[in-house]
């Protein structure tokens, strides 16, 4: 297999963590403070571990501070909107994240929009949710959610200028298949989002110039979906059995990478590819509402 094709994301991310720490030296230059992260888990979900310690580890490899904060699983709504409006009253916090999913008693979205929006590393709020969704000028006022913005810095690598493309975006969750069709129309391209009820899927992702796969549906994607020449970006992180080794597991995507390769241009390899992107920019975002918050204080 030629590596021309693979569209390396830990090389990407490391250099975009490598220009995020010259930002955190210089702001720490600047305005003697540190910019900081504040992480926040409910529950024991083994995932979201993963996650938040690989977050808080990398933050902290860039000179950014991280305050973690492990609620148990049963910590009342209330509880954790109280920790919400402490951090968002600390000057020394200046990004906020809400590790996805919450239990099922915690109303997800009441804890999301309790979030400062100048604070809302993930860009989920709903008034970054509306500037992305309106584009233009309100992307300067705005975060774009991190795993989308993962994808497309990604995608520029291959695809400089992706005006007129057609982009076909597999999943409609808040978290990647919407935010980055409002990324991607924003760049001019032809953007449909096909979900778990669109008819002939297979039909519609094999005229695609681009195909994000984020259903979290290991392998489903398949040679026979994909136009000769595409690019594919999988966003799947799915643990399965391995096939060879009796009682392991291996990560795979959603998309059937060994399969659709002789037809790609270029792909994301499953790990190594959209994940590390999606930590370099979440601390991207952080380092960006620090300055933010800053020139709000001196302007
Ligand atoms: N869970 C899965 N992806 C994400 C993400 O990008 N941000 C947060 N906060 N939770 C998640």
């Amino acid at each position: 297999m030629s590596d021309a094709k693979i569209i390396d994301g830990k090389v990407i991310a490391a250099d975009l963590r490598a220009e995020t720490a010259v930002k955190v030296e210089d702001f720490k230059n600047k305005f003697n403070k540190t910019p900081t992260l504040a992480v926040v888990l409910v529950g024991e979900d083994p995932a979201s571990q993963v996650y938040v310690n690989t977050k808080s580890k990398m933050a902290k490899e860039i000179g950014m501070d991280v305050g973690d904060h492990f609620l148990d699983a049963t910590v009342s709504e209330e509880k954790l909107l109280e920790l919400i409006d402490k951090l968002n009253n600390d000057q020394k916090v200046n990004g906020i994240l809400v590790q996805l999913p919450l239990p099922s008693h915690i109303d997800s979205r009441a804890i999301i929009d309790a979030i400062d929006p100048v604070k809302d590393a993930d860009g989920f709020h709903a008034i970054n949710v509306g500037r992305n969704s309106i584009g233009g000028d309100l992307l300067s006022k705005t975060f774009t959610p991190c795993t989308p913005l993962g994808c497309y810095l990604m995608l520029k690598k291959s695809i400089p200028d992706l005006k007129g493309m057609h982009a076909v975006i597999i999943g409609r969750s808040n978290i990647v298949g919407k935010p980055m069709a409002q990324l991607l129309l924003e760049e001019s391209c032809t953007v449909t989002i096909v979900h778990s009820k669109t008819r002939n899927i297979e039909e519609i992702t094999k005229q695609a110039d681009i195909v994000v796969a984020a259903v979290g549906r290991p392998l489903m994607v398949k040679k026979d979906w994909i136009k000769e020449g595409a690019v594919v970006i999988d966003v799947g992180i799915n643990r399965v059995d391995h096939p060879d080794k009796p009682g392991k597991t291996k990560l795979v995507g959603d998309v059937d990478y060994d399969d659709v390769f002789s037809v790609v241009s270029a792909i994301t390899p499953v790990p190594g590819g959209v994940g590390p992107m999606t930590i370099a920019c979440l601390l991207k975002n952080t380092v960006d509402a620090a300055i933010r918050q800053q020139v709000e204080i001196t302007t």
